[in-house]
């Protein structure tokens, strides 16, 4: 079955930080651990590159728009390969086949009759790139989320109703509880619901912002910058040009984060609802990653994570890995250096000393060869078939964002348990007496299989660590599916004791 996983579109006026670096390994995680299941997946992410912040970036920079915007994107591209990311298609919203694609809705949703032009007078926030009313600001008439006091702007523009899709809206939110997830969000939405719409502004004079997408019927204005980038997610598809379209919509998923909330579970439905078309079938939405201690992370207060170092001080897998097993369901998370590196310490101390430990020994007391299992008591069975039956059921979950915390969760705990199998079972006494070499070479057997169980079930979350587990156990050319049937490791096989998987750091 083809699933199709979107991430939000990331703007072009800052460099890319670990929010963005979240979503898009987030993406990456569910990617993979779908075709761990069997499944297809087309995942698509990219860059938002319209409307007045980008603009303001552009006049400040020496650049032309088009140098300064495939600058800016190369910048975020070049991040998620260096993260691993195997995305399929790079969304660029100044590329003319998505623009094609946001002129051809533009017309079909004024054909319908359901835009008009009129003057308004409000207040913009232009980090929002949004009008904002008097109640959306906080007690200094600021926006809450930007600190910054809204703009008084007078001006003629075309406009979307929405008021008349908000019972249908809330009827349909009521009747896919699983739409939106987790429900709190959901609860988010239909608390913005309670009041009538406003109607959407969606077009900007040219005037005031140059860098967007013409309207079709009006040459003086360019499509305000939500109605065009949310079209990415069906352009990427070329709607409207695609047989196939609706069999790969029915099964999309966008992920986003709270920030986002309103624009693609108000405008972005009711949209598609105009168009005739149905909202994604799921919407996932994720907390904010905020500075150690709780405070909002910035580049004054010093405590702004920046991905790229992270990967140079402690390797992609180790960032990929904390942010999927500390990103809180409800809430916001905490992440700092310090915090990165006492999650990198923990893989260390778990799966990387489990793996040179029992490599070591496989070495110096069984000639680098996988052990004969013929001595296997209830134990080691037990401790083998508990890992299988707990990856095989994290596995068999849903792909949400609770089934990615569980996963990292449950590689910790198959990891602990291999750990108190080894502690209490001694191998390094059973080593030194040859009575018992059956016994040392099922513990050591047991312990390797153990390994490979655990390397396979991490490979969504580590997917270079994975490799480096099973090569070390002489696999050589490994299956990555949710197969944890036991006792697949060979006897007789050569493993390699390569360098540390977590090599120590300051
Ligand atoms: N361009 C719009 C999205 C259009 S989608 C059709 C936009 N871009 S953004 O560059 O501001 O990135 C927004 C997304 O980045 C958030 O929704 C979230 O996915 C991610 N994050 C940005 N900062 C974040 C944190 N501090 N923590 C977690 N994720 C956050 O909005």
């Amino acid at each position: 079955m083809e699933k199709y996983i979107t991430t939000p579109i990331y703007y072009l006026n800052g460099l890319p930080h670990i929010g963005h670096a979240y979503t898009t390994i987030l993406g990456d995680v569910m990617k993979k651990f779908e075709q761990m299941r069997g499944n297809s997946v087309y995942y698509s992410t990219g860059t938002d590159e319209h409307g007045q912040k980008n603009q303001h970036s552009i006049e400040e920079s020496s650049l032309s728009a088009e140098d300064f915007l495939k600058e800016r994107s190369d910048n975020f591209k070049n991040l998620f390969v260096d993260l691993g990311i195997d995305f399929d298609y790079f969304v660029r919203t100044s590329k003319p086949e998505h623009k094609k694609i946001v002129r051809e809705i533009l017309q079909d949703i004024y054909d319908r009759g359901l835009i008009v032009k009129k003057s308004y007078e409000g207040l913009y926030c232009e980090g929002c790139e949004q009008f904002k009313k008097k109640s959306d600001l906080d007690e200094n008439g600021c926006c809450p989320d930007h600190k910054v006091a809204p703009k008084a702007i007078s001006e003629e523009n075309y406009f979307f109703k929405l008021e008349p899709y908000r019972q249908w809206l809330i009827d349909y939110i009521k009747s896919h509880p699983d739409w939106i997830e987790p429900q709190n969000y959901a609860n988010e939405v239909l608390g913005m619901l309670k009041s009538p719409l406003d109607d959407l502004c969606i077009s900007r004079p040219k005037s005031r912002v140059w860098l967007g997408v013409e309207l079709p019927f009006d040459s003086d204005y360019v499509t305000y910058i939500w109605f065009d980038a949310l079209v990415n997610y069906i352009s990427t598809l070329n709607f409207g040009h695609n047989p196939d379209f609706n069999k790969i919509w029915e099964n999309s998923h966008h992920l986003i984060g709270k920030d986002i909330l309103k624009p693609h579970c108000i405008y972005w439905p009711i949209m598609l609802h105009a168009l005739g078309i149905n909202p994604v079938k799921h919407c996932f939405v994720h907390g904010y990653w905020i500075g150690e201690g709780g405070v909002k992370m910035s580049k004054s207060l010093g405590n702004a994570v920046d991905p790229v170092e992270v990967i140079n001080m402690l390797g992609v897998d180790a960032l990929r890995f904390y942010l999927i097993n500390n990103m809180t369901l409800s809430g916001d998370s905490q992440v700092s250096i310090d915090l990165l590196k006492q999650g990198y310490r923990m893989l260390a101390n778990n799966i990387g000393n489990l793996q040179m430990r029992v490599l070591k020994m496989t070495q110096k007391s069984l000639e680098g060869k996988v052990p004969s299992p013929l001595a296997m008591n209830d134990g080691d069975k037990k401790l083998l078939n508990d890992i299988s039956a707990m990856f095989s059921r994290v596995y068999s979950r849903d792909m949400d964002l609770e089934t990615t915390g569980e996963l990292a969760a449950s590689i910790i705990k198959a990891g602990d348990m291999t750990n108190a199998y080894f502690a209490a079972n001694e191998p390094w006494v059973l080593a030194k007496n040859p009575d018992q070499r059956g016994r040392f070479e099922a513990v050591v057997y047991t312990t390797l299989e153990a390994l490979r169980l655990i390397g396979l079930a991490m490979y969504p979350l580590t997917p270079a660590t994975t490799a480096k587990i099973l090569q070390s156990l002489g696999i050589e050319s490994p299956v990555f599916k949710a197969d944890f049937t036991i006792m697949k490791l060979k006897e007789g096989t050569l493993i390699k004791v390569g360098d540390p998987l977590f090599p120590f750091v300051e």
